[in-house]
């Protein structure tokens, strides 16, 4: 049978395999509903950026892993281990980087809204860059530098007007985005002017992120030319060379068989050769490039695993099958309307033949994991049911909602199995109640 990505597979006994374990077996020994990370996965998908970064730029480029798609102790290891920098979104990813042991001078910090506490917690840790959006926050990192006696090296975040065509939500380069601050009203160049005027901090160069689920064919092109185009206006007119630019994240991955498979070594190799050939017009020395992909490095290295409950027929109307997690472990298809392949994991040999909508339990209508989905007639409570492509914000956007404990997340690596998250108890869930 064909599934969605190949570390998904079907044993002979009609079961579903994920990275090669056999995910019922998974769902008896660790309970539902849990979270599974495929770590081979993690790790290739980080060498296909690394690798095209070296091959695109040497040493004068890095990818950076975004935090925010899935941050724990352990993903922060193994993308240290894979050679990524980290772009940070808090003190909370700073301190769980900083627990993993993550070098943070290779980190970014970035985030529209820095408190005067993220500040100074992040310059005490020492992260070595901060992405700045605007310039109060601008004047917040100087001050907070010079009274820390360093001069804080870091970019700006800058909009280069580009419309992705992605969902509105999750689109960030437009002129009018609440990120960054606008090339086309002139704002980043009095930016630009007024960062080397201060003494706090040292300017290393632009950043700029255009939208998530990025597929377009050249949307990369299009924003590294407005973007170096900035890059040697600001040069011509101040004389400032800038040292990093970093064209954000956002490359798309594959949730349903209708998704195009993304070649993202082949895509790098092309936006690189862009970027080159855009410098040698400009007439300026292309600075050292960073990318910060997040989806694309944990998307479908993750599988979420449901028991099923009760289904409803409800008769001349629609069906409805319930899982024993929900939107607090998934919020994707209720905020942005996403899609999802769905199985039932000990039924894959089965014709898939009944239409139904696959629900969450909360305490809400909107708690929909996936609409229309057809999974064997015979599907029932006790089932497994599996959720592919979670690897990216499904765990880094779970919530506590109807007061339901956080799923674990067990890392598949070979032979092995183990646990890198914990799944919350009851007594978790009351321990800062006083
Ligand atoms: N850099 C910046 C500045 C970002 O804002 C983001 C994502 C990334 C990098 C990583 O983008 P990625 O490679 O993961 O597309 N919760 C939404 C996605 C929000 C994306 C936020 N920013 C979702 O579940 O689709």
């Amino acid at each position: 049978m064909k599934t969605l990505s190949d570390n998904l597979s079907v044993s002979s006994a009609g079961t579903l395999l994920f990275a090669g374990h056999d995910t019922l077996a998974l769902a008896q020994k660790y309970g539902t509903p849990l979270y599974l990370m495929d770590e081979q996965r993690i790790r290739r998908n980080c060498r296909t950026y690394v690798n095209a970064f070296k091959n695109a730029f040497g040493d004068r480029g890095m990818p950076l892993y975004a935090g925010k798609a899935a941050a724990f102790k352990r993903i922060y290891q193994i993308v240290r281990e894979e050679g990524l920098g980290i772009d940070v979104v808090s003190a909370g990813e700073i301190h769980t980087a900083l627990q993993a042991g993550f070098p943070l001078e290779n980190a970014y910090f970035h985030s529209n809204n820095k408190t005067d506490a993220d500040i100074a917690y992040a310059m005490e840790c020492g992260v070595g860059y901060f992405v700045v959006d605007n310039r109060e926050e601008l004047d917040a990192i100087d001050a907070a530098a010079q009274k820390a006696g360093i001069r804080q090296k870091l970019l700006l975040r800058l909009t280069p007007g580009i419309d992705p065509h992605t969902y509105e939500a999750i689109s960030t380069g437009k002129v009018d985005s609440k990120f960054g601050t606008a090339i086309e009203t002139g704002q980043a160049e009095q930016l630009v002017r007024y960062a080397l005027g201060l003494r706090g901090i040292e300017l290393t160069g632009f950043h700029c992120h255009v939208g998530s689920l990025v597929f377009g064919e050249d949307v990369y092109q299009r924003t590294a030319d407005i973007m170096l185009a900035f890059i040697a206006d600001m040069q011509a007119k101040y004389g400032y060379t800038a040292q990093q630019f970093d064209i954000g994240g956002g490359y798309g991955v594959r949730y349903t068989d209708d998704d195009p498979q993304l070649d993202i070594a082949r895509k790098i190799a092309e936006v690189a050769a862009h970027m080159k050939a855009a410098a040698a017009r400009l007439g300026i020395t292309l600075p050292k490039i960073l990318m910060e992909p997040g989806r694309s490095i944990v998307a479908d290295a993750g599988l979420t695993l449901y028991t099923a409950g009760s289904v409803k027929r409800i008769t001349g109307y629609k069906n409805y099958l319930s899982i024993d997690g929900g939107m607090t472990d998934n919020p994707r298809y209720a905020l942005y309307g996403s899609r999802y392949t769905v199985y039932a994991a000990g039924r894959m040999n089965e014709t898939p033949d009944l239409l139904c909508d696959v629900v969450g339990r909360c305490c809400e209508s909107g708690d929909i994991i996936q609409p229309n989905v057809t999974l064997p007639a015979g599907v029932g409570r006790g089932d497994i049911i599996a959720v592919c492509t979670t690897g990216a914000y499904n765990y880094s956007m779970a919530s506590n909602y109807n007061r339901l404990p956080r799923p674990p997340i067990v890392m598949l690596d070979g032979d092995r199995d183990y646990v890198a998250v914990r799944r919350e108890s009851l007594a978790d869930l009351t321990a800062n109640d006083l």
